[in-house]
């Protein structure tokens, strides 16, 4: 990825939604333009859904509705992220070739109906997608309007694994890739077990539905394969429009939201120009805006720390929970300043006028069908304008302190059924982690296992199940330079193959903590374990003898009484710390603010519980982002220019109930922590 790259032709923070003009007549389409001026909207997405439209037969194109809409927002000075309309295949050509349809794990057809059926893998969906691709940047890859390619959309959201013949083919390739030969393939796979080797390549089909639970390590595999064939597919989009608009950036919007494994997006950053991501809150989660901040600073951690888009979020209410509740003025209004002050430089929504029909008509949208006269569109509005006012914040960058280690791998393997507690889940611990540092202000990087972690001061390894020796070497060098690292349970435990390290666990981290565990003992559903400092643990313990370490806790109750539950080994300047179960919320954030303590670490900014404080920097200045998520006006002790309103504040700001202050102060009142790198290699 070039950090460099970002939309040609944008100035400030973006501003802006889809557009789906095919949807409406061209009459409408004017009313857009004047519209989108009126809401200081700078950028659309255009054209995402579009195939029918575009080319309602095979070989026949209709571009005069596209040609006269991209004039119209050129003229109205917007800027187009133009999609490749390669999102949803249109009827003809699921007609023509039914076979491009995916399976499910149950050899279920998805048929058409929907979005997104389409088999990735099958050579004639990739023909008809790349024609119209091609066709699309010839026509529009030079014109003045385009400031971005936005490829395919959310790819893999609905279809992250298809089990049909044409993914089964792929797969063997791809296996063929991996391995070389088919003993290799056994050796990784531990085919003896349960008399599953394989003589040829061409004897390996997807993981489908089987009598009973299916190799550990064919899964695995499967998953990466997966994740990798929609990644090789977005790159052959890439190279397909790139070819006829030199120059222009290319993008897709990701989903990186907190319950999609579904790809592993540490591996899309060399295929992208920049990172966009979407993002839908739960309205049914009360940390919701929590969850926002960790999928906000995990984008920021895929875009190595550089600017990113925020390509969708919801102005209100979605169409899809179960009860899709409208947005307060606050979640609206902190929602996006959120995403902004972690690093944002654009924000831009679903959709821009609500549609009429078809499965979205009741989602939200920027001109809703009340029209103007709407709290919808004087908020689209109102947002606009704010967001003007922090045209200075663009570029300036947001650094920590504290890196948290997200592994889509290690995830998987967490997750693999036939483990020891189905009740881990990988995101559960590694967002409680994150959580109680967000309540103390603490900001973090979201980083991958790879990655340059040399001048973190606390780097947090959650559930890491599947390990990499080089992950404990990064992570004792990190140590050894004065980090504090902290690993929790069930990490290191298989190799990258998702083969068992012997020995004891944590094989791979055995060393690095100076532990042994000899047997797991997780616990039931509702049967906490004690310690002896009087927190209280759930989900997990383990039977730890510690071979080079300190105890620090110990269980005083549960299956392994009198056993470490919290170790620490020194390590050069620093430390290594492991954590044997899951701490209750407030026992966790005692233990991070004490890691965070011995690390030096504290709050960028303080504030009072329920207000969230980021700092944007650049050269001259820092811009403290104030976030009142309370029902109360809050005051905060930092002062400056409020960018949202042009108040000047002395020392400390008041900062009203559900309402953000954006507070411009010079450069060089609290102390800058370190630029971030990336590992090279
Ligand atoms: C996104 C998708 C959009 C729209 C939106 C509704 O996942 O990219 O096309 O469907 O959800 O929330």
């Amino acid at each position: 990825m070039s950090t460099a790259s970002w939309p040609l032709g944008v100035h400030g923070i973006s501003y802006g939604a889809d557009y789906n003009p095919e949807q409406w007549t061209p009459d409408v389409w004017r009313d857009d333009v004047r519209l989108m001026r009126e809401a200081n909207v700078d950028v659309v997405a255009l054209g995402v859904f579009a195939w029918s439209s575009l080319e309602p037969r095979r070989g026949e194109y209709t571009w005069e509705w596209l040609d006269e809409v991209i004039d119209l927002l050129h003229d109205g000075g917007i800027r187009v992220a133009l999609g490749t309309a390669t999102a949803s295949p249109p009827p003809w050509l699921t007609t023509q070739h039914p076979d491009i349809l995916p399976l499910d794990r149950e050899g279920r057809t998805l048929s058409p109906g929907g979005r997104q059926a389409y088999s990735v893998t099958h050579p004639a969906w990739r023909e008809a997608a790349l024609a119209l691709a091609t066709r699309i940047a010839q026509r529009y890859g030079r014109h003045p309007a385009i400031a971005a390619w936005h490829l395919d959309n959310e790819m893999a959201a609905h279809v992250s694994r298809d089990y049909s013949d044409a993914a089964a083919a792929a797969f063997q390739v791809w296996l063929r890739e991996r391995y070389a030969t088919v003993e290799t393939l056994n050796e990784a796979w531990a085919t003896t077990f349960w008399s599953q080797r394989y003589s040829d390549f061409a004897e390996v089909l997807p993981p489908r539905l089987a009598p009973t639970v299916t190799n550990p390590t064919h899964e695995l595999d499967f998953r990466r394969f997966s994740s990798e064939t929609w990644r090789r597919w977005c790159a052959e989009l890439a190279q397909t429009v790139r070819e006829h608009s030199q120059g222009v950036p290319i993008t897709t919007n990701l989903v990186p939201m907190t319950g999609s494994d579904a790809l592993d997006l540490f591996r899309w950053r060399d295929t992208l120009d920049f990172v966009a991501i979407d993002h839908y809150t739960i309205a049914a989660d009360p940390d919701r805006h929590i969850e926002l901040a960790l999928v906000a600073d995990l984008a920021r951690g895929l875009a190595l720390g550089a600017p990113w888009m925020l390509a969708e979020h919801a102005p209100s209410a979605v169409n899809w929970q179960p009860v899709n509740v409208p947005k307060s003025a606050g979640d609206s209004l902190l929602g996006t300043l959120a995403h902004v002050a972690r690093g944002a430089d654009a924000a831009m929504f679903f959709q821009w006028r609500q549609s009429l029909g078809g499965v979205e008509r009741f989602h939200s949208a920027m001109v809703p069908h009340a029209g103007t006269n709407s709290v919808g569109w004087r908020r689209a509005r109102e947002l606009g304008g704010l967001i003007e006012t922090l045209d200075e914040v663009r570029g300036s960058r947001v650094t920590a302190r504290v890196a948290i280690l997200w592994d889509y791998e290690a995830w998987w393997a967490c997750e693999l059924p036939s483990s020891p507690s189905s009740e881990v889940r990988y995101i559960d611990h590694l967002r409680a982690l994150y959580s109680a540092l967000w309540r103390q202000n603490v900001t973090v990087d979201v980083r991958h296992p790879s990655d340059d972690l040399a001048d973190y001061a606390v780097v947090l390894v959650p559930t890491l199940t599947l390990a990499d020796p080089a992950t404990a070497a990064t992570l004792s060098a990190a140590a050894g330079a004065g980090a504090q690292i902290l690993v929790t349970y069930f990490s290191g435990i298989v190799d990258l193959d998702g083969r068992v390290v012997p020995g004891g666990y944590p094989g791979i981290f055995r060393d690095l903590l100076g532990i042994r565990v000899d047997e797991f003992a997780p616990l039931l559903a509702g049967e906490p374990v004690g310690m002896d400092d009087g927190s209280a643990g759930r989900l997990w313990s383990e039977r730890i003898e510690v071979t080079d370490a300190e105890v620090l806790r110990r269980f005083t109750s549960g299956p392994v009484l009198g056993g470490a539950a919290l170790t620490r080994r020194s390590v050069g300047r620093g430390a290594a710390w492991y954590l044997a179960t899951r701490l209750d919320d407030d026992d966790l954030e005692r233990l991070l603010l004490h890691l965070c303590s011995v690390a030096g670490v504290a709050a960028d900014q303080p504030a009072p519980s329920g207000v969230e404080t980021i700092v944007r920097r650049d050269a001259d200045a820092e811009f403290v982002f104030v976030l009142n998520h309370t029902d109360a006006p809050q005051s905060v002790e930092v002062g400056g220019t409020d960018l949202l309103t042009g108040n000047v504040h002395g020392e400390s700001s008041i900062v009203p109930a559900h309402h953000a202050l954006v507070l411009r102060r010079p450069r060089g009142r609290s102390q800058e922590p370190p630029v971030r790198r990336r590992r090279d290699g």
